[in-house]
Formats: structure tokens, sequence, C-alpha cells
């Protein structure tokens, strides 16, 4: 091949590939997990519907102008027998009008549905008595408080199937975006606004959501899941939640308390006194699937691996033990010399304390 060729064989390779991902686009599969294009709700639907017009509409455009383009290539390529250039054409009334008015249809074809889009995602949910959860996003966690059922959680929600869930998304430090790829359009967390956001999940199952404005050094590793249950599994789990954690758990509350935990985090109850503590609401947190933001498998060994060493797990999260636990026997001497890297807290503490949250189901 020679060097002038190499970079038209370059082009025509990207270009066939990008062409091959576009056209096998509606014909896929829900592969990636995270995706707007196999929606799951009344509102996801909804986005997706434009969205696939545009593409056909878009998909038709691409065909027509490429053809036209690969047959006027071949059709009149030099054939090296040429005396003169050919024939020039300057300014077609006739043509210039038509392709005018044809671009003018087609971006009103598209934007007229878009816009009955938004204002339908901007309106009130479709149903009148839909279950309320206030969203608060944190550096870096999802705060989630139920004001009907008066709980709260972190980090994962549990929904009933069938039902209207209407978000009130906020923020309590900078920017985040709250988004449910798979179930509705994102609505972003600002400090000082609530902004409303619905959807109806009708599937069951568990979906990941992810914050996607960036929020500082662990924007990406503030996830989310919501699992979506028959109404009757709903109504178990919030009498679970709002039940006493096992009396036998108490035991561990001193080491918990001792370790500085409590500065944060409670245990003990969950409800609307206990709102934005400084770190998640722990008081079931065996129950859920994940940790630390959906980061971790919620296992004991994980548990152990985050509280040893926050700062491993998720870079710059607000979660430092204190000074005062620099002593004693079994602490690793790198965490005296800067406390918020590293294992502050002797091994067995940090056992103790894992033993504990396990009982917090
Ligand atoms: Cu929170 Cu990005």
């Amino acid at each position: 091949m020679s060097d002038k060729r190499a970079p038209i064989f370059g082009f025509t390779a990207v270009f066939l590939i990008l062409a091959i991902l576009w056209i096998w686009y509606p014909f896929g599969t829900p592969l990636l997990f995270q995706s707007t294009i196999f929606p799951l709700t009344d509102n996801a639907e909804r986005t997706q519907s434009v969205y696939a017009m545009v593409y056909w509409i878009t998909l038709v455009i691409f065909l027509v102008v490429e053809g036209l383009l690969l047959y006027t290539l071949f059709r009149f390529r030099a054939r090296g027998d040429e005396k003169a250039p050919p024939a020039q054409t300057h300014g077609h009334t006739a043509l210039e009008v038509g392709w005018t008015l044809a671009t003018v249809v087609l971006v009103l074809v598209m934007y007229v549905p878009s816009c009955a889009a938004i204002r339908y995602h901007q309106g009130p949910p479709p149903t009148p008595n839909p279950l309320v959860i206030d969203v608060t996003g944190r550096q870096w966690f999802w705060e989630f408080y139920y004001p009907d059922q008066d709980l709260t959680t972190a980090n994962e929600i549990v929904v009933p199937q069938g039902r209207t869930v209407l978000f009130h998304v906020s923020a309590t430090d900078v920017i985040h975006s709250f988004w449910f790829p798979r179930l509705g359009g994102k609505r972003d967390a600002v400090p000082g606004r609530t902004q409303p956001m619905w959807f109806t999940p009708t599937e069951l199952g568990d979906f990941h959501g992810q914050c996607t404005e960036y929020c500082g050094s662990s924007h990406a590793l503030m996830k989310m899941d919501i699992k979506v249950v028959p109404a009757a599994d709903f109504d178990a789990w919030v009498a679970q939640q709002k039940a006493p954690s096992d009396p036998a758990a108490m035991a561990g509350f001193g080491v918990f308390a001792a370790s500085g935990c409590i500065a944060c985090h409670m245990t003990m109850q969950n409800d609307k006194t206990v709102l934005h503590m400084n770190g998640p609401n722990l008081m079931k947190v065996a129950t859920r699937g994940k940790i630390a933001a959906g980061i971790l498998d919620n296992t004991p060994e994980n548990l152990k691996l985050w509280i040893s060493n926050p700062q491993h797990v998720k870079p710059d999260a607000k979660m430092n033990v204190p000074a005062m636990q620099c002593t004693g026997p079994g602490t690793p001497d790198a965490c005296c010399r800067d406390v918020q890297i590293g294992n502050c807290l002797p091994d067995a503490t940090v056992d103790q304390l894992v033993a504990y949250l396990e009982m917090m189901k």
C-alpha cells in the first residue's frame, strides 16, 4: 500500500465501523446494563421514542446522501481521456428552494415531538398517588428519604412494581445529577433547589444508576441501585426497615461510638430526625446489596476493606478516622503521619465494627 492510499483505507475502515454500529443499534440487545436505548418505564420510553424517530430519519438521509455520493464518484470518475473539465452548474433555483424547504420540514418533524416529550417529562406524574422519595446528592453518596414512610436509606432504593415514583431531587454540597438510564431521564441535583422527576417502573429487577454531573474526585464512584419489587414485598421491606435491629447488636455500639463513627453515621434510627447527617444512615446497612455507594458488594471482607482504608476505595471520601485512634497496640504507624491515609484503627477494632454492622438488619 502506498503512503498516499493509507489515509483513505484508514478513513474507510473507521467509516465502515461507525456505519455498522449505527445500523446495528435497533437490532441490538441490552448488553449494556446502563443503556438508555432499552427503556423500562413510561418516562424512559417517551425519550426513546423521540430518539428512535430521529435515528430512523437520519438513517434514511445518511443512506440517500451516501448512495448519491458513491454513485456520483463512480459514474463520473476520471477515465483518463478527458479533454476539458466537465460542464459546470452554477445555481439551480428549484433545487436550492427544494432542499431548503425539505430541511425545514425535517427539523419541524423532529422538533414538535421533542417539545411534546419535554412537556410530558416536566409535567406532573401520570397517577394521582405516587410514591414520593426525596433524593439528596452528597459527596459521594445518595441519601433517600421516603416522607410517607418516614424512612431514610442510602444508595439503594426499593420501590413497588407498577406504582409511579415521584422523586424530589436536591443536593447539599455541589451539583450532582440523578440518573437511572433505563428508567428515566436525568435530573440535576442542585443545592438550594428541589426538582421533581418521576417514572413508573413496570419490570421487576435491580437496576443501576450513576451520578452524571462531575462533582469532585470520586464522582465516578457515586453509584446507586434501584430494586423494583412486588407491592407486597415493598410493604415487607418498609416494615423491616422500620423495625429495631437485633438487641444483641447493642453490644457493638460501644466500639462504633468510641471509634468516632457516630459523628457521621446513625445506626439506631432512620427517620426524619437523622436526615442529612454527614454520612449515610447505617441502621439497616446489612440489608443492602452494596456498600460505599455501589462500589463494593456488601460482604464482611469488603466492609473491612472499606472501614480499614476508605481513601483507598474512594479517593477523598470524607470518611476519616479521628487522630485519637492513632494509639494503642496494632495501630499501623503510617496512619499517624496522615490520618486521612491508611488504617488508623487496630485490626481487632475493625473486626468488631464489621461484626456490629453485619447485625444491622
Ligand atoms: Cu455526584 Cu458526580
